[in-house]
């Protein structure tokens, strides 16, 4: 409040009626100046760098190993990235051996193993940020940590804040969740607005898979917030779509196709086909499952500088759009 009432009244009444400060005419601008600095400070250390933007956690998920859940989660992730130019987390959940710096080419300079020495209460964003590892597409890894004992050491209370810093900072988080439902992955999973299943087209998977929805029943998530997404990750003949839809009583989302030896030498290199070629079938399903996966408002507003993955995923719309006519 900036006013001619002086008297100590007015200004209890001020404080009272919620002012941060109260000066009084007749002022000088350097006294108004450092005040409003000292405001501004305030505002700072109360609210940490806190985005407007409303924020989206995708967990990646199968009981199954092997099934392509890394992939999928660093494809989605750099996806999301080139789509928006938007801050992205990748979380690495696989706390016992994770691979998503791998992936990435990142070198493990810091991990969660880091965050597990800090009492949970004390974990604060700028510790954070110096903890995740910023890949040059404008992803940040959270990776797992170097060895199987410190990856014990990750309480579910430490996931659970680091989860929620998270949320505060990065408009997309997505989880690189293990195949187990231990109660570090279980922070992950309840954390998640949309959780994405994967699964291979064989009976092991599919047995997987049910089990999996059966829990996540018990849980009490709702099942519009579940996706099926079918990975190809071997050749030969596997089972038809709609027998496995008809076992897990739950459709399937999209559909990923075998691809001979994109995903191995993409691991090998450290980046990922939507990076290396988004231009490819496999980089052009994932561009176009990093749209789909979008959050509603992003989906629904025209960026104003539109990026070139923007731009594609438009075309390719747009293009669906005419044939079905
Ligand atoms: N559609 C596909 N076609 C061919 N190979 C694939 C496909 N999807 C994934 N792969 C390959 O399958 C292997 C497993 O993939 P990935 O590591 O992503 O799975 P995961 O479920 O995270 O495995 P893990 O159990 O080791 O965590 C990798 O070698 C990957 O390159
Ligand atoms: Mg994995």
């Amino acid at each position: 409040m900036l006013t001619a009432h002086d008297s100590l009244e007015e200004k209890i009444k001020g404080f009272e009626a919620g002012a941060d400060e109260y000066i009084t005419k007749p002022f000088q601008p350097a006294e108004l100046q450092a005040r409003v600095k000292v405001l501004m400070r305030r505002v700072a250390i109360a609210l940490p760098e806190r985005v407007q933007k409303t924020s989206k956690v995708i967990a990646v998920f199968s009981l199954r190993g092997g099934v392509g859940v890394s992939t999928f989660a660093t494809n989605l992730a750099v996806g999301l990235s080139q789509l928006w130019k938007d801050q992205v987390a990748l979380v690495d959940m696989v706390l016992t051996m994770g691979q998503s710096a791998l992936m990435l080419n990142l070198p493990l300079r810091n991990t969660w193993g880091d965050l597990a020495k800090i009492p949970s209460e004390e974990l604060e964003n700028d510790l954070l940020k110096n903890v995740l590892l910023n890949h040059e597409s404008g992803v940040s890894v959270l990776a797992a940590p170097r060895t199987y004992v410190e990856g014990e050491t990750i309480t579910p209370a430490i996931a659970t804040k680091v989860l929620d810093l998270l949320r505060n900072n990065y408009p997309y988080i997505i989880l690189d969740l293990p195949h187990d439902f231990r109660e570090t992955t279980l922070a992950g999973l309840d954390a998640a607005d949309e959780i994405i299943v994967l699964i291979a087209p064989e009976l092991a998977s599919v047995r997987a898979v049910v089990g999996a929805l059966e829990v996540f029943d018990e849980l009490g998530y709702d099942r519009e917030k579940i996706r099926i997404v079918m990975n190809w990750v071997f050749e030969r003949k596997g089972l038809a779509r709609k027998d496995i839809e008809n076992v897990m009583k739950h459709p399937i989302q999209y559909v990923i196709p075998f691809v001979p030896d994109g995903f191995v030498s993409a691991i090998n290199l450290g980046v990922p086909p939507v990076i290396s070629d988004p231009e490819s079938p496999v980089g052009t399903l994932f561009e176009d499952f990093a749209f789909a996966l979008s959050k509603q408002e992003d989906k629904e507003s025209t960026p104003s500088a539109p990026t070139s993955a923007y731009n594609r995923v438009v075309e390719r719309i747009k293009a669906r759009h005419h044939s079905r006519r």
